[in-house]
């Protein structure tokens, strides 16, 4: 059942005595830590909702003598802004989380892809690190984790990009398989989880997988950060449990006149008014009705707001995003943008706004990584629920 009601939880940001878990932890077993990841049913909280424990199997699986884990920091998800507040406040979570991963997968070396406009951490960053070095010699496990700091494109995020940047190229997503556990940095086994799945990993090992799993819904497991933007009197980082509708969501953050929200950032899907009871936020399979995943992003918007302006926003930020790799995007976003451009202005008629849906369709079908796919969600939620507001 979608939870009717937001539940907040008051977990991640809790003080807790990370060394105490980490060394714990370094004690088990490792296929007893895998299990109580699967167990838990922890999903990736970058937005794909790829299941952790799984991933950590696939990798410590692989025979190499060099493996790697890699903490996405880059966090280019327009309206998220949750991990930075992770760094700042419990990055010992999430050295911890790396190092669980390291001692799981046979890892020596580590690395945070911090996103560049979040350099003001660096300083706070390593001071942690060296503070995290000592209690790897304490605890006798070999690995370091170094930073690495992005240049500044949404793209990178992609994991695949993101190890290509790393690498020294140009950030462009790789084709897929292979996936970077078997073929990843240096064409190693390389685990790459978001910030806030490393330090749900501990949050497992310090709870358990069952009271991890008491909270959100089937398939949706655990609690999850949102960051709540837009026409919202409580604008801010929230720990929610999965699972809850749209409706009660929007009962807690809305401003009494929300008319959309758009759920995932713009690659996710704007939701009207007339579906908030029936969407809920998880992941796909768990529950009735339509789930929605999503990174963290949630934006509220209120009728006083114009939805092409918003799909306008967004079009102009993947045009500019675009990697430019494959044409299906690399036209594709160019040719929506112009096209709303030409109905808004009355050179095109509204007849033309069912060519470009169509062209959003084929980009999700053709494009060759998540960028480019995903334009379609922002792009069709938005033309087929707000098509009036798209016209002349
Ligand atoms: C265009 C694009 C941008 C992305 N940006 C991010 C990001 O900023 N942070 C992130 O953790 N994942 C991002 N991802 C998802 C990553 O490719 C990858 O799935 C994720 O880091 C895996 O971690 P998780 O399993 O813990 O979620 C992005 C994907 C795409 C297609
Ligand atoms: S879909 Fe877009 S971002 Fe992805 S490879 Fe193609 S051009 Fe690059």
């Amino acid at each position: 059942m979608a939870k009717q009601k937001v539940k907040r939880v008051d977990l991640i940001f809790k003080n807790c005595n990370c060394n105490e878990i980490i060394k714990a932890s370094l004690k088990k077993p490792k296929e007893e830590i895998i299990q109580m990841l699967i167990d838990s049913e922890l999903k990736g909280r970058g937005g794909a909702g790829f299941p952790t424990g799984l991933k950590w199997k696939v990798a410590a699986a692989e025979k190499s003598n060099r493996k790697y884990v890699i903490c996405n920091a880059d966090e280019g998800e327009p309206g998220t802004f949750k991990d930075r507040e992770i760094l700042d406040r419990i990055l010992c979570k999430v050295l911890g989380g790396m190092a669980l991963c390291a001692y799981v997968i046979g890892a020596r070396e580590g690395f945070i892809y911090l996103r560049q406009e979040y350099r003001f951490l660096i300083p706070k960053l390593e001071k942690m690190l060296d503070t995290f070095h000592e209690w790897m010699e304490d605890f006798e496990l070999d690995f370091t984790v170094k930073l690495f700091i992005g240049g500044g494109a949404y793209i990178c995020g992609e994991e695949t990009s993101l190890i290509e940047s790393m690498e020294g190229r140009r950030g462009e997503p790789r084709n897929k398989p292979p996936y970077p556990t078997q073929d990843g940095y240096l064409g190693k086994p390389t685990v790459v989880n978001n910030v806030e799945t490393f330090v749900y990993t501990m949050m497992i090992m310090h709870i358990g997988a069952d009271k991890f799993k008491e909270m959100g819904v089937k398939g949706s497991s655990g609690s999850k950060l949102f960051s709540v933007s837009g026409d919202t009197p409580k604008a801010g980082i929230y720990e929610v449990e999965l699972g809850m509708t749209l409706e009660s969501f929007v009962k807690e953050f809305g401003d009494g006149d929300t008319k959309a929200v758009q759920v995932g950032g713009a690659s996710g899907f704007c939701v009207p008014r007339k579906r908030f009871k029936e969407t809920h936020i998880g992941y796909q399979g768990g529950l009735k009705g339509f789930s929605l995943p999503t990174g963290g992003s949630m934006m509220i918007f209120n009728s006083s707001r114009s939805m092409y302006n918003v799909l306008h926003n967004y079009l102009v930020f993947f045009e500019e995003e675009s990697c430019g790799q494959c044409t299906p995007c690399r036209v594709g976003c160019q040719q929506l943008l112009k096209g709303v451009e030409a109905v808004k202005r009355g050179e095109k008629s509204q007849k033309y706004l069912n060519d470009l849906l169509r062209l959003a369709k084929t980009m999700k079908i053709t494009a060759k990584c998540g960028l480019g796919q995903s334009v379609a969600n922002s792009f069709s939620s938005i033309v087929e629920n707000f098509r009036e507001e798209m016209i002349y």
